[in-house]
């Protein structure tokens, strides 16, 4: 079996890959190296990958449709994997056209590769818990009403979930779409809050510590996740559609979790208290009750065995 996944150079495509090709799947990845965080990083995880038998990368971007279809009929995958985005929910206030590009008009790219494919491959794409905006009912639950996001980003990863409905009603595709809750561990993005705490806490600078900490997130950890995504790719019998929260269905304090990552770095961590950010949520928390019945998703990993391995391997890959 082959699985084509997009954004195999990020953070949860390298995990997701590794562990495919553990498992005896063939893994044609796609990655167009962008600059939005460190590139280096990027390629130092395809180099992790690079060699490993039935693996191939493909430098491409998502938003080139040609390339896409080259990719395609080349692979013939059995299932795909779209990770490729442009993340974050602050660099949409500034840069509203990268979601736009990638995540709208790329991912309406890969639905059309899918549709077109021999065999119409499954698709499974990453969603995000931000579709939930300031929604206020915990857990978060797939039935829960995502009519309100609070980010540009927000709003096109759930134009993502209209669009793969369509292409299911439309062309009997199966499309399964993954809303993530925090992702976190080793080969971390250096754009999230714990990349951010940790160096500020390695470096003696105080830490931004928006909405006064007064932050809950359901902090999950990747291979939780990559689990959860596996469980999802190999499953049979899911609908043409669906949409799944794959989380940890623990909401953390953000004031603890800084504290179990000073503790691992074992540092005192200074404290810049400062407002809300514009597009951010106070509060997360996912029901996984969904993802448990359908594929037998069970999270297994606290903050407190989570955050010292990724600890462990920022304070390595810093040091390099
Ligand atoms: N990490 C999280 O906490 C989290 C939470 C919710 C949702 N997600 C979603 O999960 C997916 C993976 O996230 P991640 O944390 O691994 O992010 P990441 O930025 O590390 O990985 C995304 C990869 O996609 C590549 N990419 C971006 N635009 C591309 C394009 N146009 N064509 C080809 N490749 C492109 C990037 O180079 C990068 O390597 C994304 O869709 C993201 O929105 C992540």
């Amino acid at each position: 079996m082959k699985i084509l996944i997009t954004g195999s150079a990020g953070f949860i495509g390298f995990h997701a890959a590794r562990e495919f090709l553990r498992r005896g799947w063939e893994v044609a990845g796609v990655d167009n190296f962008c600059d939005y965080y460190d590139v280096k990083l990027k390629r130092d995880r395809a180099a992790l990958l690079a060699g490993t038998p039935r693996y191939t990368l493909r430098e491409a971007d998502i938003c080139d449709l040609a390339a896409m279809q080259a990719a395609f009929a080349e692979e013939k995958p059995d299932a795909v994997l779209n990770l490729a985005a442009q993340p974050g929910v602050r660099y949409s206030i500034t840069n509203p056209f990268a979601y736009q590009k990638t995540n709208v008009e790329g991912f309406l790219n890969i639905l059309e590769c899918c549709r077109h494919a021999p065999g119409r491959p499954k698709l499974v794409f990453a969603s995000s818990s931000s579709v939930y905006g300031g929604n206020t009912k915990m857990p978060f639950e797939e039935s829960d009403r995502v009519d309100s996001p609070v980010s540009l980003y927000a709003a096109t990863k759930k134009a993502d979930e209209l669009m793969a409905c369509t292409y299911s009603h439309l062309y009997g595709m199966q499309t399964i779409g993954l809303r993530f809750f925090t992702v976190y561990g080793a080969w971390y993005r250096p754009d999230m809050a714990l990349s951010l705490f940790a160096g500020a806490m390695l470096d003696g600078r105080p830490l931004k510590v928006f909405n006064n900490g007064d932050m809950k997130r359901d902090f999950t950890y990747v291979d939780d996740i990559v689990d959860g995504i596996v469980r999802t790719v190999e499953a049979d019998g899911l609908p043409a559609y669906d949409i799944f929260n794959i989380g940890n269905h623990r909401s953390e304090r953000l004031m603890d979790v800084i504290e179990v990552l000073a503790s691992a770095l074992g540092v005192e961590p200074k404290l810049e208290m400062l407002p809300m950010q514009p597009g951010d949520v106070p509060a997360t928390w996912a029901s996984v009750e969904k993802l448990r019945r359908a594929v037998g998703y069970e999270p297994k990993t606290s903050i407190r065995e989570g955050i010292p391995v990724f600890a462990k391997w920022y304070r390595e890959y810093r040091g390099r």
